[in-house]
């Protein structure tokens, strides 16, 4: 029987996790794929580092030992940074291998070049594990919605954030103590300034927005907030009002402008991503035909992640014709000028008992208000006051009724 010979970049959380799965799932894979699946060679930085990796497996810290390897049908690439990583990849595409990444900052710089490439040389690049770990976020909307003019697309795209989040409100623990027990979960980035300052959910929304609608925003343009100015008592205080804080990237289209941002929003549990929890993430698209789809799914972790490279390995190596670049038609929603409509916001670290910029709607504790305002008047008062913080609440606010029944 003939072999797919594969290397994988990388074993840490991702690398590993592939190279158990395919283990573990080797007769699965041999029924549909009609060949026998080996790891050839693994790409480390470390030498040094204990592995539990066969003796028949070239371990090595250079790439042009994977590059002269007899056989190489696919490269996985699961290490971090985006170089020297994007040359790695061009370099096995132009050797003929397909590709499969879990690397969003990579693939959100060089993605277009890298599927332009892949064109050329007629391979596939996989790349299902860069948003929302282990949900098929990437297929669906690949071959799900051809026909469907997508609208919008909006979600919890950082397990590390969410994980946080839900940490801090449930077992009271402080920032730090959460994400090191996201990190010890396998869940961050190695620099989790990626995780918590938005970033990693940020090239994932340009990957997303890629895909959906076959553009992207101008980087520079794009409002990028994490979650480091939550704190406990924020968390505390929402709760009282009914809200949780979610970290929600949101890709629209209003006319013909592409609006994405990456915030930390207040939800009511009306909303669909109020239940969406721990490392879990949660995509909804909203497209003319099917109307809304939400897809939730562990967001992080070793075997989700395999989860998404290994259907990638399968995706590549039947080389589907759809793999040479998928068009979407996207449709656009009618909407008032950004930031010139009225939205509930809760506001933190406002001394003052008034103020000529925005109407305050409730008083919660000292320092913290809500307010119904236009975003650039949110805006404005933060620059008169150094210290507000500010956040939207999506949908309605029950708070004022809240706070009446709980006096
Ligand atoms: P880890 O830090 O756990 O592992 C990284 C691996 O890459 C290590 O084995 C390291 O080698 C190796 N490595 C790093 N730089 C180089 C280099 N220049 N040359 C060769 N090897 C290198 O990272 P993860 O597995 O968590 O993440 C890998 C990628 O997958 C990242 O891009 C991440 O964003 C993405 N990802 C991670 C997910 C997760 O849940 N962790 C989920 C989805 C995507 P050594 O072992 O020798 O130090
Ligand atoms: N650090 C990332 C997260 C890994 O927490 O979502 C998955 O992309």
């Amino acid at each position: 029987m003939s072999v797919i010979k594969v290397a994988i970049l990388g074993f840490g959380t991702v690398g590993e996790g592939f190279y158990r799965t395919i283990q573990s799932h080797a007769e699965e894979l041999k029924a549909v794929l009609g060949k026998k699946v080996e790891v050839a060679a693994i790409l480390i930085k470390n030498k040094q580092k204990e592995r539990d990796i066969s003796s028949d497996v070239l371990v090595t810290t250079e790439f042009e030992d994977i590059l002269n390897l007899p056989q190489l049908d696919v490269v996985v690439e699961a290490i971090v940074d985006k170089d020297p990583t994007y040359i790695y990849l061009r370099k096995a595409i132009e050797r003929g291998s397909h590709i499969i990444t879990a690397n969003k900052e990579m693939f959100a710089h060089y993605g277009q070049e890298l599927l332009e490439l892949a064109k050329t040389h007629h391979v596939s690049v996989g790349y299902e594990a860069t948003v929302a770990g282990g949900i098929p976020v990437i297929q669906t909307l690949r071959q799900l919605l051809n026909v469907n003019r997508v609208q919008q697309v909006q979600g919890i795209l950082n397990g590390t954030s969410n994980f946080i989040l839900t940490e801090m409100r449930e077992k009271k623990l402080s920032f730090t103590e959460a994400l090191r027990a996201a990190q010890e979960n396998g869940y961050a980035e190695a620099d989790p300034t990626n995780d918590v300052e938005g970033f990693d959910a940020f090239y994932k929304a340009m990957i997303l927005s890629r895909l959906a609608f076959s553009e992207e925003p101008n980087w520079d343009a794009v409002e990028r907030t994490g979650i480091t100015s939550i704190t406990s008592e924020l968390i505390e205080t929402a709760g009282r009002l009914g809200l949780r804080f979610k970290h929600i990237a949101s890709i629209k289209k209003f006319g013909k402008q592409l609006k994405v941002s990456v915030e930390p929003v207040l939800v009511g549990n009306e909303h669909p991503l109020y239940h969406v929890e721990g490392v879990q993430n949660a995509v909804n698209i909203s497209s003319d035909i099917v109307g809304q789809i939400t897809l939730q799914g562990p967001g992080a972790g070793m075997f989700p992640t395999a989860s998404a490279v290994i259907e990638d390995l399968v995706y590549v190596c039947q080389n589907r014709p759809d793999s040479e670049g998928f068009q979407s038609t996207s449709d656009t929603i009618a909407s008032p000028e950004e930031g010139q409509h009225e939205e509930n916001w809760l506001i933190t670290g406002f001394k003052h008992a008034t103020n000529d910029v925005i109407k305050m709607i409730d008083h919660i504790e000292d320092g913290t208000w809500i307010a119904k305002a236009k975003k650039e008047e949110m805006k404005e008062l933060s620059r008169q006051n150094l210290g507000v913080v500010y956040f939207p609440i999506i949908g309605e606010y029950e708070g004022r009724h809240i706070l009446t029944r709980l006096a």
